[in-house]
């Protein structure tokens, strides 16, 4: 509560936020370090630092909680400053070897949200620094009812962040990845394709069922097995409708070279000739 951004403003008698001192916000950065830091000694891969949802980061970023006057509010370069800061302390913490990530806030979702632009400058200067990838989500929490920012998803309102992700992608070359509200996998499919992201992630499916991606997987692995299945049976069938030509072709052949009065019996007794493909060889 200390470090947010805004004007001393008194909550209650037993709490008054005030503006970040420059030596609190150095010691978040040094924070950030040190729990990366253990991360790496405790044997993970990469840390992803949470610059959205209205959380420190994204309160800075945010014009619409950002009422500093100093180096760190007013133009987005000022703005950035404490996620440049965060993400330098990281880097130097855990050396070039390491995954950092960070997940951006694009919009805020409110009236007076960082611009399009002013995002894509501060995604553009992390990947300069070294940053390994960028999860794009939107949208602050600023009353602690942490479930209501993020809207109830169904089929037919899926990925609303992806034209952001996808904005983003255009951009920089680091993978942009795209969060929030993936529930088929042909809208994963779908944005994969189309666009130039390089992956998406999940929440609440994963919580529903933490199976879920071997069982989108398993059922394509069916419907592949499906495919070929009708496609041997398509092929097959061809060939035998080929055979059936050429054999009612020499039927026709042998037909013709007879003498006259036996193709006329011959017709009589068979009336196969215009069932051509579909009796039996
Ligand atoms: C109830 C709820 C609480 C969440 N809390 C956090 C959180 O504390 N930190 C965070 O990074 N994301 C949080 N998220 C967002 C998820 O990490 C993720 O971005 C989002 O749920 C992805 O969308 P999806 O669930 O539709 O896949 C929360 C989401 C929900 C629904």
């Amino acid at each position: 509560m200390t470090n947010l951004p805004y004007a001393k403003k008194k909550v209650s008698e037993n709490c008054i936020y005030h503006e970040a001192t420059k030596d609190e916000l150095h010691k978040v950065a040094v924070d950030f370090a040190n729990s990366a830091l253990r991360c790496k000694e405790a044997g993970v891969d990469g840390v992803q630092i949470h610059g959205a949802h209205g959380y420190l980061i994204n309160s800075f970023l945010s014009p619409s909680t950002n009422y500093r006057t100093d180096e760190y509010g007013g133009k987005i370069e000022n703005r950035a400053r404490i996620l440049f800061e965060v993400y330098d302390a990281i880097r130097r913490a855990v050396g070039d070897d390491f995954i950092i990530g960070v997940k951006f806030p694009f919009s805020d979702l409110n009236e007076n949200s960082i611009k399009p632009e002013e995002s894509i400058f501060v995604c553009k200067e992390l990947e300069k620094r070294g940053i390994n990838f960028i999860e794009v989500s939107s949208g602050m929490v600023m009353d602690n009812s942490s479930a209501s920012f993020t809207p109830v998803v169904r089929n037919d309102n899926q990925a609303p962040f992806l034209k952001y992700a996808s904005q983003l992608a255009c951009q920089v070359a680091i993978p942009i990845i795209s969060v929030c509200g993936y529930r088929t996998p042909d809208m994963v499919e779908k944005a994969l394709s189309e666009t130039k992201i390089s992956a998406v992630s999940f929440g609440r499916p994963l919580v529903r069922e933490p199976n879920l991606p071997n069982r989108w997987k398993k059922t394509d692995v069916l419907q592949c097995v499906f495919l070929a299945i009708v496609a041997v049976i398509l092929w097959g069938t061809k060939l035998l409708l080929v055979k059936l030509r050429n054999k009612a072709k020499y039927r026709d052949e042998q037909f013709s070279s007879l003498p006259s009065e036996m193709q006329a019996g011959n017709k009589a007794r068979t009336g196969r000739k215009s069932v051509v493909g579909i009796f039996p060889v």
